[in-house]
């Protein structure tokens, strides 16, 4: 993303962090002006921005400020004075914990054979024979790498596999949510792990788009500030070789150079998440296509060539488009009855054609730079 996109962000948040100052100080008026502001730019980064990663939390936000606005301006007529209370309660805590597993299991996820391998060992080990481990183990594991390469689909799954307690933070909501009152949150989070890691079953707290909470950013009045340095202390906690519970943090990010040197050295255990090599691209291919129908001059190995650049994600929307095309049919041309025709060579080619892979060239090499610098797996 350009640098005015992170720049409009850091300019919503800063607006919102002021509204929700004054709210709670009672000065109504210029809360009101900042929600103002924060709202504007939000919807701009909207509209500027349609494929934006966060936009649905940005609609969200949107939303619960305009409601705020009418609410505080419908207050100032009625005259009174009730101060902001907010939607902020024990039950954050519990919310964000996973009651059930999400389903998915490690064989849903193709390739990535050793970051499977290496999120195994890191928590498995410890947690079988933690005597092993005079010196302490890894806490922090940090995913990063280019959007839609399975970073969430594998903390998904890492809940599923590991038969522990799974906390799911989204960091990006937990800023919508929490505003104002987010490292009292972070505080309570590991509290709450620390009382379930009593049983000594490991807990895994997985924070996505990490970034967002804790990303770098020049603000005095800020949030974040406070987020990020109660979280580097909570971490410090799980590191401490005295500290003998099963508390693991894994984070994902796809921008990963926003997050600080303090930050990164927290999580000693750094996996890329890169781009499907041609092989991985295959095991894709066989992934999605598993219950259709191909036609014979349909060969994986050679599909797979064509796709060089593409994501995890844009491969699966390609099967995808491919396969709409013969549903399509079927139903233009046959009225919807019966089954639509094998998918060939052509749908896929022409699908291809159609559309770029969503990472750059460019982008992909940013990611490898950074982990040159900050590898650590
Ligand atoms: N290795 C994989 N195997 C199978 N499917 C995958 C894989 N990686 C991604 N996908 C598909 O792409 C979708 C998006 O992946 P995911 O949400 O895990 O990406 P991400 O790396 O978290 O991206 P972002 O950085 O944008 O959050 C998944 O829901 C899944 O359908
Ligand atoms: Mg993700």
């Amino acid at each position: 993303m350009s640098q005015s996109y992170e720049y409009l962000e850091g300019m919503a948040r800063q607006y919102a962090i002021q509204a929700v100052r004054y709210d709670k100080e009672g000065k109504f008026d210029d809360a009101i002006k900042n929600y103002k502001k924060a709202v504007e730019v939000l919807r701009k980064i909207i509209s500027l921005y349609p494929d934006g990663g966060l936009n649905n939390i940005y609609k969200q936000w949107v939303k619960e400020y305009e409601k705020r606005i009418k609410d505080l301006e419908s207050m100032k007529l009625a005259a009174t004075s009730q101060s902001y209370i907010p939607s902020n309660s024990e039950d954050v805590v519990n919310e964000v914990i996973f009651k059930e597993k999400p389903g998915v299991t490690f064989n849903d996820i193709a390739d990535l054979v050793d970051v499977k391998e290496a999120i195994r060992e890191a928590i498995i080990y410890p947690t079988l024979r933690p005597e092993l481990f005079p010196l302490g183990w890894h806490r922090g594991i940090l995913l990063f790498g280019p959007p839609g390469c399975g970073k969430t689909l594998l903390a998904a799954a890492v809940a599923t596999e590991i038969d522990g307690v799974f906390i799911h933070l989204d960091a990006a909501s937990i800023m919508s949510k929490w505003l104002g009152e987010a490292e009292k949150n972070v505080a309570k989070i590991f509290k709450k792990a620390r009382e379930l890691s009593q049983n000594g079953k490991p807990v895994i707290i997985f924070i996505d788009e990490v970034d967002s909470l804790l990303g770098m950013y020049n603000s005095e009045v800020g949030g974040e500030v406070r987020v990020r340095n109660q979280f580097l202390k909570e971490m410090d906690g799980l590191l401490d070789k005295s500290f003998k519970y099963f508390i693991y943090v894994i984070a994902a990010t796809n921008k990963p150079w926003r997050l600080d040197e303090a930050f990164i050295r927290r999580f000693q255990k750094r996996i890329f998440i890169p781009l499907p090599n041609k092989e991985a691209r295959v095991e894709l291919l066989k992934l999605y296509t598993k219950g259709l129908k191909l036609a014979s001059d349909v060969e994986l190995e050679k599909l797979s060539e064509m796709l060089e650049g593409y994501t995890s994600s844009d491969i699966k929307d390609i099967v995808m488009a491919a396969h709409l095309r013969t549903v399509k049919e079927l139903f233009e041309r046959h009225g919807g009855s019966g089954e639509p025709r094998e998918i060939t060579v052509g749908d896929f080619n022409d699908v291809i054609k159609s559309r770029k892979p969503s990472v750059s060239r460019e982008a992909v090499k940013v990611y490898e730079s950074w982990y040159e610098k900050f590898k650590a797996v």
